[in-house]
Parts: structure tokens; sequence; C-alpha cells
């Protein structure tokens, strides 16, 4: 990670920053910072093989953090050993996650009004960082079945290519061998400013005694969801508290573009910002530059290339909801959704490319 210019980051959206979304970011304007879309440790620490797909990274997008979410410590524990054993440069823990599915089962934003099990899970995460490190642990040592420790070796082996060369019209696969190298990841924690109201003066003091690398606030409550606006008055009280700590404090909520970010972080004084809806559909946001309809349909062909090679036995529709945040703003855009929302495949986006030269 940068040291000390502003980190303008991508935020982790679960559903939407998965690898082929990420590898396009990092070809057409590259986050100083990247996760993934969060990831259950209950899940990745008891055998839920298909979960490592929402792990694979490229070397390219480092430096590159794996976000968990979850409940249970003991999983975190061994969740941030396999997360350090693929080479994430950070392990990131959900304590903001609003959805219902999340906090009725007592993870995400809950955590909030549970201090000492969020404690115990940074605790649990940490040792399972540094007993991985100091190489007391290996991923091994930790009773997963032959097929989970068999998808982490396929994940490692992906990391360590890296796509070199793209062609929108020939095959992705031309790739470079790098290392996996053994550095010890950081340690983060990304929340919300309360559960009804903003408690966060007392809750990040609580965060801010562990001892974290960094630690993002998203500017809304658990009640609020994504309704109203961010409230960075609350992130600044974050930035005072951390002053005399280690601490890197990231804000998050309602940032546009680079831009902005970089407004924010010296309005408010913080070390960075991530930005999450607003590179939807519109990638450049990370470096202010305005795309004509032509270059939306280049980066939504080269996203559906990186999408098919990389899971092929996905369906395609998934992109849909993608795709559709491209058409934003255009002239023509309420009948190119009609389209986008049919899409099956490439063919069908290559029929469209003459809807995207106006
Ligand atoms: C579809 C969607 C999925 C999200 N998934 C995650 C997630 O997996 N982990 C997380 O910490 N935050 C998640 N978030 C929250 C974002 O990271 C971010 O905090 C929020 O969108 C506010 O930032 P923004 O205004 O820049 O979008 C998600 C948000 C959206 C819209």
């Amino acid at each position: 990670m940068k040291n000390n210019s502003p980190i303008i980051g991508l935020a982790p959206m679960d559903g939407i920053t998965d690898e082929a979304y990420r590898l396009l970011q990092t070809e057409i304007a590259k986050p100083d910072l990247i996760f993934t879309e969060f990831v259950s440790a209950e899940g990745i620490s008891h055998g839920g093989v298909k979960l490592y797909d929402t792990l694979l990274f490229s070397a390219k997008e480092r430096p590159i953090i794996g976000q968990l979410f979850g409940k249970n410590p003991e999983s975190f524990y061994k969740s941030a050993i396999i997360l350090s054993e693929l080479g994430f440069d950070g392990v990131d823990i959900n304590m903001g996650c609003p959805a219902k599915t999340v906090t009725q089962n007592g993870s995400g934003a809950a955590l909030i009004g549970k201090p000492d099990l969020a404690v115990e899970i940074i605790q649990a995460t940490k040792k399972g960082i540094d007993d991985w490190f100091s190489g007391k642990i290996k991923v091994t040592d930790l009773s997963l079945n032959q097929k989970s420790l068999a998808v982490i070796e396929r994940n490692k082996k992906y990391s360590v290519f890296d796509f070199v060369e793209t062609h929108h019209d020939a095959s992705l696969t031309t790739k470079k061998q790098t290392s996996l190298p053994k550095t010890k990841p950081t340690i983060s924690v990304k929340t919300r400013l309360g559960i009804s109201e903003s408690i966060i003066e007392s809750w990040a003091s609580i965060l801010l005694a562990q001892d974290l690398d960094f630690l993002t606030i998203h500017g809304r409550t658990l009640k609020q969801g994504y309704a109203g606006s961010a409230d960075w008055s609350e992130i600044q009280k974050v930035v005072e508290l951390a002053k005399n700590t280690k601490t890197k404090i990231f804000g998050n909520g309602d940032i546009q573009s680079k831009f902005q970010g970089l407004e924010f972080c010296q309005k408010y004084g913080v070390n960075g910002v991530l930005i999450g809806r607003a590179a939807c559909g519109n990638p450049w946001c990370f470096n202010d530059y305005t795309a004509t309809p032509k270059e939306r349909f280049s980066a939504m062909l080269l996203h559906a290339q990186f999408f098919t090679e990389i899971f092929p036995n996905r369906r395609f529709d998934s992109l849909r909801k993608n795709f559709l945040f491209y058409a934003s703003g255009l002239s023509n855009a309420k009948q190119l959704r009609s389209k986008l929302v049919r899409l099956n495949s490439i063919e069908d986006l290559l029929q469209l490319e003459a809807d995207f030269q106006s």
C-alpha cells in the first residue's frame, strides 16, 4: 500500500466485485487498493469449496484485501490462515453489512452491538495471521478436507499468473508468471457509524484499541442501509480519535470520483477513501475520465471476456445488472436497457456495438 499519499480504493461489493470485475477495473484505472467481495469465514473454513471462487485474484490487482464475514472467532482464526496462504495483502473483517441474511445471524453490522465478540474476532484473526507468518501453523494443519486443500492450491496457482495481454478479439490466455510473496497481511475492519444511531466515538475507540492497520468507516448506520447520505462529520471524529494510533482511517460513502475522494481526504483528514457504487458502469471514476459510448462498449466486452474465461460455468445473465449501469446518462439509455436485460452471451453483446457509437 502507498505510504503517505491518499489511498483511493475500490470498496467491496458482494455480487459485483468478482475477479472479472476487478480485472476490468485494474485494466482501465487501477485503484490504489482493492477488496474482494465478502466471503463467509464459517464457509471457507468448513469445506465451502465453491466460495473460493470469490477469493480468486490476479497479481496485477495488488494490493488486494480479502474480506471475511461471520461470527465465530475460531472460523476467523482458520480463515485468516487460509487468506494468508492464498497470498492476500490483507485480511478485512466485515462489521458493516446491513443485509438481514447476515445481521440476523449475528454477523456484519450486528457486531457493532456485540463489542466483546467483535474484539474476540479481531484477536482471533490477528492470531491466525501471526501464527501463519511465524510458521507456527500451516494451512495443512487446519483439518480441512482434501477438496478444500485442492481448491486452495488452485487459487494460489491462479494468483501467480498475471494476465499480461488483453485483446478484444483474441484469447486472454497470455499470462506471465509472478511469484507469491510471503509477506505479513494487514488486518483491518470495515464498519458503520452505529446500529440505529451513531455511536462512532465509543465504537471506534474499541476498534482502535486493537492496533488495526486500517479502519474503514462507512458514514451511515445499520438502520439507514443505503438511504440518506453518508455523514462525513462523524467519520472525521474517528480521524481525531486515531491521531495517536498507528491505524489509518479510510472514509466511505457517496464518493463519486477520484477527484472528490482526494478533496474529501483533504477536507476530513482521512488517509483514504473507498469508492463503491460510483464505480459501477464507470470504472473511469478512478482516473477522472469521461468515457465515450464506444469506450463503454469496449469495457463491457472486455468484462464479458474476462467473465466467460474465468467463470465458464456461471450464467451470463448475472452480468446484466453490471452492464445496465453502462447505459446511464446516454441519450438512448432507455432503449439500451431494454436490450441489456436480455443479454445471454458475448455474441448478443456484440450485436449492441452500433448502439454504443453515438
Ligand atoms: C451491491 C453492494 C454490495 C456490497 N457488498 C459489500 C461487501 O461485501 N462488503 C462490505 O464491506 N461492504 C459491501 N457493500 C458496501 C460498500 O462497500 C460501501 O460501503 C457502500 O456501498 C457505500 O459506499 P459507496 O457510496 O461508495 O457505494 C456493498 C454495497 C453494495 C451496493
